[in-house]
This record gives C-alpha cells, sequence and structure tokens, in this order.
C-alpha cells in the first residue's frame, strides 16, 4: 500500500529526533493516542503543546472529513516548523496551530471539544484542565502525556481527574512513562 504523505512526515520526524533531545510522544506512546482517536471518534480537538506538530499529524491522519484539531504552542519558531510539516503532511484543512500561551488562549477558544490532548507544561496540566473543562462535552476524553515519569508535577491533575467524580480515568503504561485516558462524565 502506498505511504500517506502524514505517514511520511512522521517518519521523518521520528529519524529527526534521533540522537537529539525532541520531546514528541513517539510511536510507543502514540499508539495508545491513536487508539484512543479510534475509540471515541472526536470530531473537534484541542492539543496543547504542538512542538513540531508529531502527536497533531498522528491524530489528523486518524479523522475525517468536517474534523478539526486546534493545536497551541508557545514557541513561534516550533509552531513555524509544525505549520510545515503540517502542510507537507497535507493536512492544512484540519490542523490550525495557535501560536501564544495556552492559559491565555485557552478562554478565548468558542465552541466545544470532544478530545483534550494535554502535551505542554507537565506541571500546569491541572490549569489547562479547568480552563477547557467547561468547552469538553460530556463522554468527551482527556488524554495525558508524561504521566508516568512526570506524575510527581502532576499529582493535583492526577487526583482531579481519578478522584473527583466528574472523570473516569484509566492509566495506560508505555515502558517507564504512560498516558491517562480520563472519560468526562
Ligand atoms: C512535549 S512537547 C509537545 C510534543 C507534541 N505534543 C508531540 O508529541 O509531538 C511540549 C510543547 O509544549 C510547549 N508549551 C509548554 N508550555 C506551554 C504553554 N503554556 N502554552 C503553549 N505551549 C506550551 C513547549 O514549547 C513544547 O513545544
Amino acid at each position: 500500500m502506498a505511504q500517506s504523505k502524514a505517514d511520511e512526515i512522521l517518519e521523518e520526524i521520528e529519524r529527526s529526533a534521533h540522537g537529539r533531545y525532541l520531546p514528541i510522544i513517539g510511536p510507543s506512546r502514540g499508539r495508545v493516542l491513536i487508539e484512543a482517536v479510534r475509540r471515541y471518534r472526536p470530531r473537534r480537538i484541542l492539543e496543547v503543546g504542538t512542538l513540531v506538530g508529531y502527536s497533531a499529524i498522528l491524530m489528523g491522519r486518524e479523522l475525517g472529513e468536517g474534523s478539526e484539531i486546534v493545536t497551541i504552542e508557545y514557541d513561534r519558531d516550533e509552531a513555524e516548523q509544525a505549520r510545515a510539516n503540517i502542510s507537507r503532511a497535507e493536512l492544512t484543512a484540519i490542523i490550525k496551530v495557535l501560536v501564544g500561551d495556552a492559559l491565555e488562549i485557552i478562554p478565548t477558544l468558542e465552541g466545544s471539544f470532544d478530545m483534550v490532548f494535554l502535551d505542554a507544561a507537565k506541571h500546569q496540566y491541572l490549569d489547562y484542565l479547568r480552563l477547557v473543562e467547561d468547552k469538553l462535552r460530556s463522554g468527551g476524553v482527556v488524554v495525558a502525556d508524561n504521566v508516568g515519569f512526570m506524575s510527581r508535577s502532576m499529582r493535583g491533575y492526577l487526583g482531579h481527574v481519578r478522584d473527583s467524580g466528574k472523570y473516569e480515568s484509566t492509566f495506560h503504561r508505555s515502558g517507564s512513562d504512560g498516558i491517562e485516558i480520563s472519560v468526562k462524565l
């Protein structure tokens, strides 16, 4: 089967991550993210933390026509790189990159979301979630990366999704790290 443009760009980013620090979700935890997108079939996703667009492309190639990913990145150079990668992956119709601090941008977003993917500053996960919580429809899902090895920075976040009674939350281990998937009740 012919490889899609998106697959080519994903492989290129994975290769460029070898031998240097590029904190993309990568193929193994990426698989958990893809499975969440396939299972919950979101039409509108908010991503917090774009970097070079790897995870946005990973999710974008799973979505159908009429779907949208809004992704926020505060580093202007990374956002430029993400836009270039998204364009080469032929996903500009679906993925919109916003440049700025998610803490300032999320309150300005209109409409509701079916999925939120949290992957920016680990100690701010609870702040991002609180800002978007009212825009996440019930039955919608929050996917949070690096919940294994950064769990100490995320105690407040994990307490909220696991114990507030607002979510049904499950930890998915992947190597020494993991992903928390929380469905809003
Ligand atoms: C782990 S990387 C994201 C990786 C990306 N999701 C992937 O898997 O391909 C985290 C990104 O979040 C960005 N970031 C951190 N704090 C942010 C904030 N408050 N608002 C927007 N972006 C932020 C950083 O600049 C960095 O590019």
